[in-house]
Formats: C-alpha cells, structure tokens, sequence
C-alpha cells in the first residue's frame, strides 16, 4: 500500500472467483486494498490470478500493485485482534467477500457464512469502520411466492439449501451488527459476456454443464434425458458483476441492499439455455420436463439418470419461478453504470468457451458427428438403393 494515511478497505475471500473480481476492480478504480489471505495463498498467486481476469477482459493487466497488500488471517477467533495492525494500515471499511457455497455441510456453513462473519463484524466494530459490505446471495430468500425484495427476508416456508438459509442469517447479523452496511445479492454469476470466459468453481450452470461432461461425454448415446422448466434462469455475467458491485460501494447510501441480476425480460428459459446445450450433441431424441415428477422412473439409461440425481438440487432451485426486485441496479444504470445483461446469445458465447476447453466435450463432440455422418451416409445409400430397384 502506497502510504499507511491513506484510507483502505479490508477484503476477505480476495481468492475467491468473486472476491478476486472485486480486488481487480477496485484496484483499477485507483483504491487500496488488504487482503488477509490463509494457508498457501501468496501475493504473487492473487496478482497473477487478476491480472489473467483482467487480460480476459481486455483490460491491461500493468495497473498499480502497490495498493494491494497482502496480510495473513489468523484463526477465527483471533480475526478482532487485527484492529491495531489493520488500523496501521488504514483500513475503514470491510467488504466480505468469503464464504462456503457449500449447499449441506451445516458445520462448514455455520463456521465460513456464520462465525466468520461475526468475527469480521467485531472486527469492524473494533475498527470503527465507516460500512460493513457483505456478498450475499439472492437465493437467501428461500422459496417464497412473488416478488423478491430488497429487504431482509423473515424465515421463508422453505429453503432450497442450507446454504441460503446460512446466508440469510449471515444478513440478519450484518443488518443489525450497529455499523452501517451494504448487502449485494447477485444470482448466478456466469463468465464474461464478450468472451466467455470463467474463473470460478464449478457452481451453478457450469455444474450443469461439468456434470454433464463428467457422466454423459465419452458414453455413445442416441438419447437424452432433461429437466428444463420454462421459467427464466437468473444469471449474471462475471464483468456486470465487478461493475455492478465496485458501483454499488462508490454510490449506494448506507444501509442499502441491492439485487444484481439481469433485466428479466432478456434472460432465457432454463428451457432455452437447455435446449441450447442439448442441440450441440447431435443426438436424435430428445425428453426435456418442466416438473421432476415428469421424470419417468424407468428407460433412462444410468448415467443420464446419474446426471439427473447429482444436478437435481440446483434443478429444483432453477424449477422455482423466482423474480427479484431490482429498483436498486436501475438506479445504478440510470446513474452510468454498463452492465450486459445476460441473453440467450451472451449464454451461448460462455457455452463455446465451456466446450472449447473441454477435452472430453470436444472427443464426444467429433464422435457424435461421426457417427451422424455414417448414420445420414447409410440412409442415402438406402435410398439410392430403393430409388433404383
Ligand atoms: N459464484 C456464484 O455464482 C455466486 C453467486 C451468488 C453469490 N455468491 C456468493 O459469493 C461468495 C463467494 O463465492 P465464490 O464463487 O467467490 O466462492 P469461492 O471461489 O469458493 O471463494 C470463496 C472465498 O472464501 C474464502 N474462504 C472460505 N472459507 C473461509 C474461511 N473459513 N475463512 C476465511 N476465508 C474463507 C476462500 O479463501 P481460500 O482461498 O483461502 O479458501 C475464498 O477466498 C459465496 O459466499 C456465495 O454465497 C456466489
């Protein structure tokens, strides 16, 4: 960091695939950050990971290091001890940025999105930090009917995962911890909308599509069996998602809570995106159910069914008719901010780059074509057969 009188912002979880996002653009928005990293993270590990997300953005990756300093995390407990050092250092302000997307491990959950977060929070107390920003999820609504709003939600009928249900009382203790705070609750965040390309784990629709690699690719078939609802697919692409965020910190009052999503009316179907997957194949049959009860329970072949068992939780979420306010990024975008909604065509851009570094997608890929080729060069020459005699 460039001088200890400077003010600066903490960020945790800056290795994250979001949290690195984050550190990325708010270092090329000329402010300062610490980063406490754990384990066999390094500085140099963190450095070349944004500038590889900077370069896949076209943006020149040679930006100010020196407003980056790296500390390490102690244990959780020991986190508010950090204070005198921290405020060495300028920090005023934590953005949280860690967390266990882990969707039923209660005890790593309660240990990342629970007790983490109180230790940061009494950290920032110590701190007396200006704002306490918290990554969130929009999901943590649980399953309600209507609309989702930008409010903090009560305990819903019933909740997809542990998981949201641990990100939504992670929100409570940041709602009432007495700092002032920012929530940000993206959807599904997808690669970049120019690109394509992905730095994150394999969540969401790229568990989908990982899964479909790992059970269905390389295992000859003429049919396909999918779960594909016709309800929109809430998702974000990778650069809306820093400029949304960095936007949301410099701009929003305190206390806001803001849904970063895109515009309802362009996002695709799941049945779209699916369909949209499924065409790529060259298979000659088939299923896509709007329901699971619409799955038959016998003449699906055991990967496919594989394929359905282990996607099945985010198949459920994705069945849910969900619909967010987003009043808060209309003003944002009212105010300047660029942020590329996701569209079936943007979907079909981070498909390519998915299947363009797939080798098992690329040899199931050229098989399949093969085999159509020998399958339409059969049938032409039974034809030409019965044409003639
Ligand atoms: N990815 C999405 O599509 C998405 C969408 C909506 C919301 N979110 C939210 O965004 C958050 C981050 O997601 P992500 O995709 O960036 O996850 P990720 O790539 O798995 O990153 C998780 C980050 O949290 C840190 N972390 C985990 N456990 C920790 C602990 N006990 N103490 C300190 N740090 C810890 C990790 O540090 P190490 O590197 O040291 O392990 C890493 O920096 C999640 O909480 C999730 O709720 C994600």
């Amino acid at each position: 960091m460039t001088a200890a009188n400077e003010n600066g912002m903490l960020l945790i979880g800056a290795t994250g695939y979001l949290g690195s996002l984050v550190t990325a653009g708010f270092l090329c928005d000329g402010q300062r950050v610490v980063a406490p990293l754990r384990g066999s993270n390094t500085r140099e590990g963190l450095i070349k990971q944004i500038k590889e997300d900077l370069i896949a953005e076209d943006i020149n990756p040679e930006i100010d290091y020196d407003r980056l300093v790296t500390v390490s995390l102690p244990p959780v407990n020991e986190i508010p001890d950090m204070a005198t050092q921290l405020k060495d250092l300028g920090v005023n302000e934590i953005v949280h940025c860690a967390g266990s997307v882990d969707y039923f491990d209660a005890k790593k959950l309660k240990e990342v999105n629970i007790d983490l977060t109180s230790s940061l929070i009494e950290l920032g107390k110590r701190l007396n930090a200006k704002r306490f920003v918290y990554l969130s999820t929009a999901f943590c609504s649980g399953f309600v009917d209507g609309l989702v709003r930008e409010i903090l939600h009560n305990t819903p009928p019933a909740d997809p995962t542990e998981y949201t249900k641990s990100k939504r009382e992670a929100e409570a203790l940041v709602n009432n911890c007495g700092l002032p705070f920012l929530i940000v609750r993206p959807s599904i965040v997808i690669g970049d909308s120019r690109k394509g390309y992905y730095s994150g784990k394999a969540y969401g629709l790229y568990q989908f599509w990982a899964a479909f690699e790992k059970f269905i690719c390389g295992h000859s078939r003429s049919v396909l069996h999918f779960m594909a609802p016709m309800v929109k697919l809430h998702m974000i692409h990778q650069d809306a998602f820093k400029a949304g965020f960095v936007a949301a910190c410099k701009n929003l009052p305190d206390n806001s809570i803001l849904h970063l999503t895109s515009r309802y009316e362009t996002l695709p179907t799941v049945r779209e995106v699916v369909k949209q997957w499924a065409g790529l194949w060259d298979v000659s049959e088939v299923h896509y159910y709007q329901d699971p009860s619409e799955v038959p329970p016998t003449g699906i072949d055991r990967r496919n069914r594989m394929w359905l068992d282990f996607t099945s939780v985010n198949n459920d979420i994705a069945a849910h008719p969900w619909q967010f306010q987003t009043a808060t990024l209309d003003q944002l975008r009212t105010a300047g901010l660029k942020f590329r909604d996701v569209t079936l065509d943007t979907v079909r851009v981070c498909q390519d780059n998915f299947v363009a570094q797939s080798q098992r997608a690329q040899t199931f890929l050229r098989k399949n074509r093969d085999q159509l080729t020998s399958r339409t060069q059969a049938s032409e020459s039974k034809t030409l057969i019965s044409a003639v005699s």
